[in-house]
């Protein structure tokens, strides 16, 4: 985010119920959060997620993979339907395909994972982590990569495992501070800036 400007725009890419998605859209109500959600882009049609963002008036877009020849002409697309809105930042919040770097290069993008990075990895944090028998996990908001996962740590967020979670549970209290985190990670960044020196995220006065 090299140029601050309020409101930061933001575009939010999910593929779900989007709670976190609605998590920004609340807190971009009020004026001084400093961001505003310019568009929801998503990978399919018909998902709460989509309807969150049409409930907040805000306009929503589809890429579907299986709409395009390939992959590469898929991410492109994306690219393009994303860059129509000139976001200062991408916010991934339950948007279950990886970027290429390309799209990478031309968009500062977040994602938040339901697992304490670099454990747990993929499509199943909470599930992966209960299965470990872990008694603490949690939420990471990272800057995507190339990786799965694996980009500069933003934030992370600490929740316990109980005796008697399932994956549902579990997943339920990661996601309450999951989207606590992830507001007030995106709202500062919005206000005071962003520095991403190799693995070390900045947030804050001293951030451009
Ligand atoms: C969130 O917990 C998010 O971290 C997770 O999907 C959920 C989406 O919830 N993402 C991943 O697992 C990505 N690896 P939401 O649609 O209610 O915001």
């Amino acid at each position: 985010m090299p140029e601050r400007r309020l409101p930061a725009r933001l575009v939010v890419l999910v593929s779900g119920s989007g709670t976190n998605l609605q998590a920004l859209l609340d807190a971009c109500a009020d004026p001084s959060y400093g961001a505003a959600v310019v568009a929801v882009g998503a990978d399919r049609d018909g998902i709460e997620g989509l309807a969150r963002g049409d409930r907040a008036g805000v306009p929503t877009f589809v890429a579907k993979v299986s709409d395009y020849t390939s992959r590469d002409h898929w991410d492109r697309a994306l690219a393009d339907r994303v860059g129509a809105f000139e976001p200062d930042l991408v916010v991934c919040a339950g948007f279950m395909k990886l970027l290429s770097t390309d799209f990478l290069e031309r968009f500062l993008t977040l994602n938040t994972h339901p697992a304490l990075c670099p454990a747990f990895p993929g499509m199943h944090g909470p599930r992966d982590a209960l299965e470990h028998g872990v008694k603490v996990t949690g939420a990471t908001l990272f800057v995507v990569d190339g990786g799965v996962d694996t980009g500069p740590i933003v934030a992370q967020v600490a929740v316990p495992v109980a005796d008697d979670d399932d994956v549902a549970s579990l997943h339920e209290r990661i996601k309450v501070a999951e989207r606590a985190m992830l507001v007030e990670s995106v709202g500062r960044i919005a206000r005071e800036g962003v520095t991403v020196d190799g693995r070390r995220v900045r947030v804050g006065t001293s951030a451009h």
